[in-house]
């Protein structure tokens, strides 16, 4: 008798950035993020529970995944045996139709997908809050991805912190908007957002300044938001973004994620701001930069991206749903 579900999850680009833990806690973060969930890029993972598995499994993309990617999912199935009373194995099937492990948030997507497929194959009822509070506890960004359009994660605090799932702020279609992503680079990236903040933490003298800091960037992008401003979005989450790896090349050594083309692509958004276009930057744990611009601005964005040296390709998103269920069966 085996059970198993598929589940679909987009992952998400914060424009208040999650940077940093609280020490001791179940990945709780420092402070507050706000994202928005990514129509255009996809996950879609099946899990199967079965006894006549010898252990976990985890195929990636079509191939078997390294040894931590399977520890990390593992983990995250532990704990949905644990809450379903299961004591046997799963085989997991994952793909990402967009870049993995390169600075596009795959883990977001994939952890989401996956905290849904599990806690379903397992017999579980679907429960938003607490798949979102499971795809925490795996990578803390992928706890946005549960819900779509406008999604917020609070700051763990010190004895609240094993349950601690996303909000949604604002449906998909509470601002028109359209982030275009300039791929730097096919490689994956060289230090994991794990490693990178943790390391910032323990050696930038920046890091305290960034966790004062950036609750007040977060009430700034949450109130843009709410109130449909893309402008007032715009500048706040650059802000954001900006203070994130400021603080991380502080770091020593310093922590940085940028290339060349990186930065040609930063100075290219202020040229088309100087000349008029609403356009503004955001970045992640990787070298690519994320544009946020109104839709009817977005053709002439991707081109001035695309033409850029050491742009590879421009991806258009729009805000979208949250992580679903595909389907669940039982055979024997
Ligand atoms: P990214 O910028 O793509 O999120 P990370 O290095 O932060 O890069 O995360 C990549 C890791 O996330 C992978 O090595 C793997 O452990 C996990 N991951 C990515 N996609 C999936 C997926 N579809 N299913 C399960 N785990 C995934
Ligand atoms: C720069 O969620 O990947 O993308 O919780 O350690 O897995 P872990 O980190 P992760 O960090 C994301 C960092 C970021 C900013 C953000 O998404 O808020």
């Amino acid at each position: 008798m085996s059970h198993q579900a598929t589940a679909l999850a987009h992952p998400n680009i914060a424009l208040a950035k999650y940077w940093g833990k609280v020490p001791g806690s179940d990945n709780a973060p420092a402070v507050p993020s706000l994202s928005v969930t990514l129509a255009g890029m996809t996950t879609t993972t099946t899990v199967e529970f079965s006894a006549d598995f010898p252990a976990d499994h985890l195929e990636l993309n079509g191939a078997e995944a390294d040894a931590t990617a399977l520890r990390r999912a593992s983990g995250l199935l532990d704990e949905v045996r644990a809450e379903a009373g299961l004591k046997v194995p799963a085989r997991i099937r994952s793909r990402n139709d967009f870049p993995t492990a390169a600075g596009l948030a795959s883990s977001a997507s994939g952890f989401a997908a996956l905290a849904v497929a599990a806690r379903s194959a397992a017999g579980l009822p679907r429960d938003p809050a607490r798949e979102s509070n499971l795809a925490r506890r795996a990578s803390a960004s992928s706890a946005r991805s549960l819900f779509g359009g406008f999604v917020e994660l609070a700051a763990g605090r010190e004895n609240e912190h094993r349950f601690l799932p996303a909000q949604q702020v604002a449906p998909p279609d509470a601002l028109p908007l359209r982030v275009l992503v300039a791929v730097t680079t096919e490689r994956i990236k060289d230090t994991p957002s794990t490693g990178g903040m943790n390391h910032t933490a323990a050696t930038s003298p920046y890091y305290q300044a960034w966790v004062a800091h950036a609750p007040r960037l977060f009430e700034r992008v949450r109130a843009a938001v709410l109130a449909a401003d893309l402008e007032a979005l715009g500048v706040a989450a650059e802000e954001s973004a900006f203070a994130m790896h400021a603080s991380a090349i502080a770091a020593a050594p310093a922590v940085l994620y940028w290339l060349g083309p990186t930065v040609e692509v930063i100075a290219a958004v202020r040229g088309l701001r100087a000349s008029g276009v609403g356009a503004w930057c955001t970045m992640d744990a990787g070298p690519h930069v994320k544009v946020l611009c109104a839709p009817p601005d977005a053709a002439r964005v991707a081109s001035t991206l695309a033409a850029i040296p050491g742009v590879l390709r421009v991806l258009t998103a729009s805000p979208g749903e949250g992580a679903r269920l595909l389907g669940a069966e039982a055979s024997t």
